[in-house]
């Protein structure tokens, strides 16, 4: 962090306002996660309650903004309002730790990174209209600004579709759900559903816009399509007569749309057309992860496809769903995002590559002049658990891997690029799906404190200081507002255990 005196200083050395309290000589210790990319301490404060003065200035760049706390004004200059609202942030970080009275400071920050995602799995647990918007609050707070919504899974569809009912009617709801640990093999025999109306699904973008965040929708295809199957099994290879169901466990299932029927890109254009006038996101996630392709192999729609068009390879499949739904959106000025399997079998210059599988997926979709936004899982997936003891520290079940805070906090997203490369990654993201998280309490578990790591990564990859001096500034910056607000977050990193 650039902590510079003021330069106004020198002349009225004496009586200095430099810490919280105003009592100080010396430079005060304002700790503020994403740490700024300048910070000028010094000078006459002002009251925490002075009016807050705001302007827009174009010659900013869009997010970036001036905030000035000085002889009794405070002002936040943005290059739009999106960088007045990060401004705001700022500020209530500052406020909550000098109380009444704030310290003289000039902040100018801008966001390294244009997409700045948390994604929320509302599939495998179903939250409520008010957590998703809890959710976007915490968002907002660590100045993030696309949400990546997954509304559809083996486990559930929740997403209303008015073309197509059985989507919720069927598809929304599971017979029940595993007990424990994958493989365990204990159901608790009680249906779990949810689903999001239309009018659930305006309320969330009209409240992140005014968060201003972009609510990217996820639709998935070809693969994680149990529930989709189930409602509509004449878009399976397996046809009409096949018992598809909502699935009760977790894990990639062989069930996947089938590639040669023409019924089922009609369905997803359908789909697509409400998901399009709901959702204004210049991109629309295509999912495409995790599609095993044994069924392709043995159904004669899909083969006859294969040999109509020349393919070689049943991943050749998946890019013509692909290339013929990128093709749809694009008449609709949609982009297409996918995760890094949508490389497998060709993919288009124009594709986003989600990369999750590590980053080289991402590396190799930049080199290939692909956009990327970087979400491993070595990194970003929230998920996983948050310290090695596991649940002898007290963390409650998870699906598995060790991603403590230390670990995102390390995290490099040029890694192994060009310069050329670098200006293809468009961003980085949070993942946070939720087989093993029911309740919200526990959403707030798995992404707090980490988000603030991957919102640093975001806003200031150059500015990140020692480790210990991030937690520090967690502590003193951020705690108080989840204190505040009552968030669940997790402490293991205060407490130094890793
Ligand atoms: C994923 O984690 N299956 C994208
Ligand atoms: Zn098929």
């Amino acid at each position: 962090m650039k902590k510079l005196l003021y330069p106004l200083l020198a002349a009225v050395a004496l009586t200095l306002l430099v810490s919280c309290t105003g009592s100080s000589d010396v430079p005060a210790d304002l700790s503020i996660v994403p740490n700024p990319v300048s910070m000028l301490v010094g000078g006459r404060g002002a009251k925490a309650s002075a009016t807050v003065r705001t302007q827009v200035d174009a010659t900013l760049a869009p997010e970036e903004y001036v905030l000035t706390i000085r002889k009794g004004k405070i002002s936040i200059t943005g290059g739009s309002e999106a960088g007045i609202f990060w401004g705001m942030q700022t500020l209530a970080q500052i406020q909550a730790q000098c109380g009444k009275k704030l310290p003289g400071v000039v902040i100018q920050d801008k966001p390294a990174f244009s997409y700045r995602g948390a994604h929320l799995d509302c599939c495998r647990h179903f939250f409520t209209v008010d957590e998703v918007k809890q959710y976007l609050d915490i968002m907002a707070l660590h100045k993030l600004n696309v949400f990546h919504w997954h509304l559809t899974e083996d486990q559930g569809w929740r997403a209303e579709i008015k073309q197509y009912p059985k989507l919720t009617e069927v598809g929304s709801v599971r017979a029940e759900t595993l007990v424990g640990h994958y493989g365990s093999d204990q159901y608790d025999g009680t249906p779990y559903g949810g689903f999001y109306t239309q009018d659930d699904m305006r309320e969330i973008v009209r409240y992140a816009a005014d968060r201003h965040i972009t609510v990217i929708p996820e639709i998935e295809m070809p693969g994680h399509a149990s529930a989709a199957l189930a409602s509509y099994p004449e878009l399976g290879c397996r046809g009409a007569n096949y018992p598809y169901k909502v699935q009760t466990t977790w894990g990639i299932f062989p069930e996947v749309l089938c590639a040669g029927n023409p019924e089922t890109i009609t369905f997803l254009e359908n789909v697509l057309d409400e998901i399009c006038d709901i959702f204004p996101s210049e991109y629309i996630h295509i999912g495409g992860d995790e599609a095993p392709r044994e069924e392709w192999e043995k159904c004669p729609k899909c083969q006859a496809l294969m040999k109509k068009m020349g393919f070689k390879r049943e991943a050749e499949l998946q890019s013509y769903i692909n290339n013929v739904i990128e093709q749809y959106l694009a008449g609709k000025d949609r982009k297409i995002i996918g995760w890094d399997e949508i490389l497998d079998g060709g993919v288009s210059q124009s594709a986003t590559v989600m990369s999750w599988r590590g980053a080289k997926g991402g590396i190799a979709a930049a080199k290939m002049g692909n956009d990327v936004v970087m979400t491993p899982n070595s990194h970003f997936y929230f998920d996983y658990y948050q310290t090695k003891g596991r649940e002898a520290n007290g963390e409650p079940l998870a699906i598995g891997g060790y991603l403590p805070l230390s670990k995102c906090y390390e995290y490099d997203p040029f890694d192994q690029l060009g310069d050329a490369e670098k200006a293809h990654i468009k961003g980085i993201q949070a993942n946070l799906w939720t087989e093993y998280i029911a309740t919200f309490d526990h959403v707030q578990h798995m992404i707090l404190p980490r988000i603030a790591a991957l919102a640093e990564i975001a806003w200031n990859p150059e500015g990140r200081t020692e480790y210990d001096a991030f937690v520090g500034r967690i502590e003193k910056g951020l705690l108080p507002i989840y204190d505040v607000r009552g968030y669940k977050y997790a402490d293991y990193a205060f407490k130094g255990i890793e």
